[in-house]
């Protein structure tokens, strides 16, 4: 089957933002370092697929991420693209190249545990919120939308539980210094839908309703899509994924793929929502992905849907 029976359930969004990360979180965790152009054409079938917002890549430290240490080229190659399409940005020189780029939306990324902010940003947790301070009034000034990331919401791979008290207030700090939307990180993938209803009854008590938020699951005990599901009926209509299954973060110890587009689109259109999203389109590219990256796709809706496509059909390649 390509599309799936569609039967609604109450108390869902009609529509949901999917706020694809595959260029960014995907690309930052491969050993293969793709060459420009593949991320540019990666990019363009996303966007041909019915992607609206695509996050491209980070303005980091190419020390750190040397995967996507050709933002800068990239966003050149790129030129304009129709929809929302932000970058990531620790810090002022990052600001300062992102915007050299013409870029209108940037993300900052915290961590709600000690132990990751020194590891991905060699920071601790408070030193980073003032690293990220001046960039968010920097950016806000200058026009741009500012999302905010927090990592580790649901559990920390060297601390073990984080108290939801501690990430209220790290995503409470974010939304204070001005980001608009804030995305809630299952960095490591350990959550269960439960406890993504107390941290977000938890928020709501703190003044950020869901429409504030986004949710981002990376898929390391398969609980991405029930924890999906249950963000959804507590009024998150915005969710993170990644073509493909591709993901990770370099800096998190057992952190692997992020939420299937694939799986999530599977899922939604099942449910009657919509997303604007080709789900054959983006199938094909998933699967040109894992070819030049040399590994299947993780996601169980690339697998099955792959079976039913003709490969050799060429829909799904980005006109550029
Ligand atoms: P540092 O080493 O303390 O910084 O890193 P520094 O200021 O001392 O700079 C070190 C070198 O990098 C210097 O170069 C700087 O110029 C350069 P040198 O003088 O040695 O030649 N540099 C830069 N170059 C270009 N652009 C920049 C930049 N900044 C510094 N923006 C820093 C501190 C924050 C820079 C570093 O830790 C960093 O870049 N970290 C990013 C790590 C990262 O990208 N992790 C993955 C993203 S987070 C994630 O995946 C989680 C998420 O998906 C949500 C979830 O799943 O939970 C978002
Ligand atoms: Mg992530």
């Amino acid at each position: 089957m390509r599309t799936p029976e569609s039967a609604m359930l109450a108390g869902l969004p009609t529509r949901v933002e999917i706020y694809e990360v595959g260029p960014r979180d995907g690309l930052q965790n491969e050993s293969r370092i793709l060459p420009t152009e593949m991320k540019a054409e990666f990019v363009r079938r996303l966007v041909s697929a019915g992607l609206s917002s695509v996050e491209l890549t980070s303005f980091v430290s190419p020390k750190w991420v040397p995967q996507l240490a050709d933002a800068d080229e990239l966003l050149a190659l790129l030129g304009p693209l129709p929809g929302r399409h932000p970058v990531l940005v620790p810090n002022e020189r990052g600001l300062e190249r992102a915007t050299a780029c013409g870029v209108k939306e940037i993300a900052v990324f915290a961590s709600a545990s000690e132990s990751f902010a020194q590891r991905n940003l060699n920071h601790s947790l408070s030193e980073s919120l003032q690293l990220f301070a001046p960039v968010v009034s920097r950016a806000l000034e200058l026009g741009l939308k500012v999302r905010g990331y927090v990592s580790m919401c649901f559990g920390d791979p060297w601390e073990g539980d984080v108290p939801l008290a501690q990430v209220v207030d790290v995503v409470g700090a974010m939304a204070e210094m001005g980001c608009s939307e804030l995305s809630l990180g299952d960095t490591i993938g350990v959550a269960t839908p439960g406890r993504v209803v107390e941290l977000l009854a938890r928020l709501g008590a703190r003044g950020l309703p869901p429409s504030r938020l986004a949710v981002h699951f990376h898929d390391t005990y398969g609980q991405a899509l029930a924890n999906t599901l249950v963000a959804l009926q507590h009024g998150v209509a915005t969710v993170d994924s990644s073509a493909g299954g591709l993901g990770g973060c370099p800096y998190a110890k057992s952190a692997t793929g992020n939420l299937a587009t694939e799986d999530l689109v599977w899922q939604l259109h099942g449910l009657g929502i919509e997303t604007g999203v080709d789900l054959e389109v983006l199938c094909r590219t998933s699967l040109w992905m894992a070819q030049l990256l040399g590994r299947p796709s993780p996601s169980a809706t690339v697998r099955a849907m792959a079976s039913t496509l003709d490969l050799n059909d060429e829909r799904g390649e980005a006109t550029q």
